[in-house]
């Protein structure tokens, strides 16, 4: 069996995040697997940094920056893609950032934006993609959920939780909607991956770093650049009757139901 059913060559990425972590980590696979890509992120510097490291490839790459929690900034985007690229074959849907905040005690400003950003904006990213895709017969979608799509984990995850609680509901009633059309829609749930947020945890509490070890049969944290192998499977007709799944990236966390806390519970 060869290879080439992970060739990526004449397929066009889009991949939200790819300033950093994940996000940088899936654009940088599925563009070393061939494809032209679209590099999307609040972060400007990161971005253009992550287009010059691609550069080499030789593949069309194309950073722009964009608020994925922000409609309008979603609509220009996907006019930018349609400009540059005039087709997606796959997106990965990787941007937004949480918030937290005692379920007592966080503000509905706060909850809602934690909602716009990870479902709301998510969502919208799918649309735009999905119409597309509909139109061309074909393609794959990603979405980044958490291992707080799934179960609880306390210390005041609650936003972010109902939030992506709502990303594996609308992986499922996408792909269930335009699986049969050509479209597969699939949920990659991370968990305890290294990035800036937990190493300024790490600092803060040197306790919660074993906390996570605790939760990781694996026995390590994981790392942006391990969702490589698994992007490139998704993006690539390697994954071809893969749609609606949920698939945990989190070093045998979910299996184990290990992520959570609560008040009063014994340290180890
Ligand atoms: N790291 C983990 O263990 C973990 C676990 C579960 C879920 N996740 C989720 O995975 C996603 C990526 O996490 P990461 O660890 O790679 O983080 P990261 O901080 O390394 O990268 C996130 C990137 O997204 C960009 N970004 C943030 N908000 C944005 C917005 N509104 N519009 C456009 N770009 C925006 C940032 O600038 C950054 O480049 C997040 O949604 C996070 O909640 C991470």
């Amino acid at each position: 069996m060869g290879l080439e059913m992970f060739d990526l060559t004449g397929r066009v990425a889009v991949v939200s995040g790819a300033a950093s972590g994940m996000g940088k980590a899936m654009a940088t696979a599925v563009a070393e697997a061939g494809a032209d890509v679209l590099l999307v992120d609040i972060d400007q510097g990161g971005v253009e940094r992550t287009a010059r490291e691609l550069a080499y490839l030789g593949r069309k790459i194309v950073a722009e920056v964009c608020d994925v929690s922000d409609l309008a900034a979603i609509d220009q985007l996907w006019e930018k893609l349609d400009k540059h690229f005039g087709r997606v074959d796959f997106l990965g849907n990787v941007a937004g950032n949480g918030a937290l905040g005692k379920p007592e005690e966080i503000s509905m400003d706060t909850v809602k934006q934690v909602v716009q950003n990870l479902v709301i904006g998510r969502f919208y990213m799918c649309q735009h993609a999905g119409k597309r895709m509909l139109k061309q017969g074909k393609g794959s979608i990603v979405n980044i959920g958490s291992l707080a799509s799934m179960n609880a984990l306390g210390r005041g995850h609650i936003a972010y939780s109902m939030s992506m609680g709502a990303v594996i509901q609308m992986t499922r009633e996408l792909s269930t909607e335009w699986s049969s059309r050509g479209v597969r829609v699939n949920a990659i749930l991370p968990g305890q991956i290294m990035n800036p947020q937990m190493e300024k945890r790490i600092e803060n509490d040197p306790d919660i770093e074993n906390f996570w070890l605790r939760g990781l049969p694996i026995g390590r944290l994981g790392q942006p650049d391990e969702i490589k192998g698994l992007s490139v499977l998704m993006a690539s007709d390697a994954s071809s009757f893969i749609t609606g799944a949920l698939i945990p990236f989190d070093g045998g966390n979910l299996a184990k139901n290990a992520g959570g806390s609560h008040p009063g519970m014994p340290k180890s």
